[in-house]
């Protein structure tokens, strides 16, 4: 019962239908007009043979009447004698020509008609005829009284109606077989159009169940569509992953928090007793012991300082400063790292204003030019630039190291994913973190083996007094 609801609201019956009462109406229209026009057109013509032909037999009926001479006035007969005279002397006359007209013209009937004497209409030459209208279509009858009476030539309805019932069966067949085409064509047609539909609406189904899938490319309006619905999952499918970012993000900082806090203690004792143990055992064979504690230890407070930052976020402080010079600095810092190496570093930054927490921003870019750096081995080169747009500063970060690959990128901002023996995971989580304190936003390019740059937007804040 549904299917049958829905058969009938889809758009493929709604089409079919309509084209095909469109060109039943119109086929049946233009026939009408056509079987008019050949009708009028047949009578026209009859007509002017009719009037033909029976001009001649009047003619023929003239010289006939006046070689017989006619002597008597018709008037002066007595009505029986007027009856006697015309089936006993007229009738056989006429007769003679009516046969010959007749075989020449079978299809024509012929008279000779005397308007009624005492109501009675006498008829000659034509037993058969009847006054029956719906059987003569046309009747022609001479204008010139000939002996009181008038010769005519009927044309029986059939002789006229007969091609023009053909042309109607013609007509209705070709109705038939448009209503039919039509039929087809308009299904052919919609199928093609709803089998996009139906491939649509099966897309949003999967898409239900799968963010991932996406619409081939198909063209026309409908591929339009279904390229806007691909883009909105592409967008809906990273508001989903960004909102899980977050969500992660902050429970693993309520986390972190505690567990640090716990672990900075006994770290800071060991460090202080490492310290002690390193001047005591300085020179002697022992020495070598301490110095992995030490490192490790260090190695440990960073991580511990890592996920303090990370796990106990703390409000901005903002204040105004030039880019330009702060990139200076950071590079520096990045040169110390870099210390041996053939690494070229670029400050392409313009002397910009930015309101910001600087020491938050230090950590943000100090993680992204070492995370550079550490791509890099031996040889590379770091461009560090800055473009404003609009109410934001765009700080892009190019380097030539090793690139990341697709599934790398997918996790490179989530908390521990590292591809480092001796990485956290945890540099890029706080660069997305201070990014979005400020209101900002981080994206990334990568190419594996060519490079990779990170592009930093920033609101530019507050800036019209330094300006
Ligand atoms: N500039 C870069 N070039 C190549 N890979 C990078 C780059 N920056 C980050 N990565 C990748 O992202 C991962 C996560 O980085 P990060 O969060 O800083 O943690 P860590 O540096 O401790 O590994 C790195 O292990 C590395 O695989
Ligand atoms: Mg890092």
């Amino acid at each position: 019962m549904n299917s049958v609801k829905k058969f009938f609201q889809s758009i493929r019956f709604q089409l079919t239908t309509i084209l095909v009462v469109f060109v039943v109406v119109s086929m049946v229209f233009i026939t009408s007009m056509v079987v008019r026009n050949v009708e009028s057109e047949i009578f026209n013509v009859e007509t002017k043979r009719l009037e033909v032909v029976t001009n001649q037999l009047a003619e023929r009926y003239q010289k006939m009447y006046d070689g017989v001479a006619w002597q008597y006035d018709f008037g002066h007969l007595t009505i029986d004698e007027q009856k006697l005279y015309i089936t006993k002397f007229l009738k056989p006359l006429f007769e003679e020509y009516f046969d010959e007209y007749r075989k020449n013209f079978p299809e024509l009937e012929f008279g000779y008609y005397i308007p009624p004497i005492n109501d009675e209409i006498v008829y000659m030459g034509l037993d058969q005829y009847k006054l029956d209208k719906k059987l003569t279509v046309i009747k022609y009858v001479t204008t010139k009284k000939m002996a009181e009476g008038y010769i005519f030539v009927d044309e029986p309805y059939s002789i006229i109606m007969g091609p023009v019932e053909d042309i109607k069966m013609e007509a209705n067949k070709v109705t038939v077989y448009s209503a039919i085409l039509a039929a087809i064509f308009i299904l052919l047609i919609s199928s093609m159009f709803t089998s996009k539909i139906v491939r649509i609406n099966k897309g949003l189904k999967v898409l239900e169940q799968n963010l991932d899938f996406r619409f081939p490319s198909f063209g026309g309006e409908i591929g339009a569509i279904a390229t806007s619905i691909n883009s909105m999952a592409e967008s809906l499918k990273r508001n989903i992953e960004e909102a899980q970012r977050n969500e992660s993000l902050r429970t693993l900082g309520m986390f972190t928090a505690g567990v640090v806090h716990e672990v900075r203690n006994p770290l800071t004792s060991i460090k202080g007793f490492a310290q002690i143990l390193e001047k005591k055992l300085q020179g002697k064979n022992e020495e070598k012991y301490v110095k992995p504690i030490l490192r490790e230890t260090y190695r440990l407070n960073k991580i511990v300082q890592d996920l303090l930052n990370y796990g106990r976020p703390s409000p901005l402080k903002k204040i105004k400063f030039n880019i330009s010079t702060f990139i200076d600095e950071i590079i520096s810092m990045g040169k110390q790292y870099a210390a041996g190496r053939e690494i070229e570093f670029i400050n392409n930054c313009q002397t910009e204003m930015i309101e910001a927490d600087e020491k938050k921003c230090k950590e943000l870019f100090l993680n992204l030019v070492i995370n550079s750096v550490q791509s890099m081995g031996d040889k590379g080169k770091l461009i560090v630039s800055s473009a404003r747009k609009e109410q934001f500063l765009e700080i892009s970060i190019r380097d030539t190291g090793a690139g990341m690959d697709k599934d790398q990128l997918e996790h490179i901002f989530v908390p521990f994913y590292t591809t480092k023996a001796e990485g956290t995971g945890l540099g890029l989580a706080i660069a997305y973190r201070v990014v979005k304190e400020h209101g900002g936003k981080i994206s990334v390019k990568s190419e594996k083996n060519k490079g990779t740059t990170f592009h930093i937007y920033l609101p530019i804040g507050d800036i019209r007094n330094e300006a």
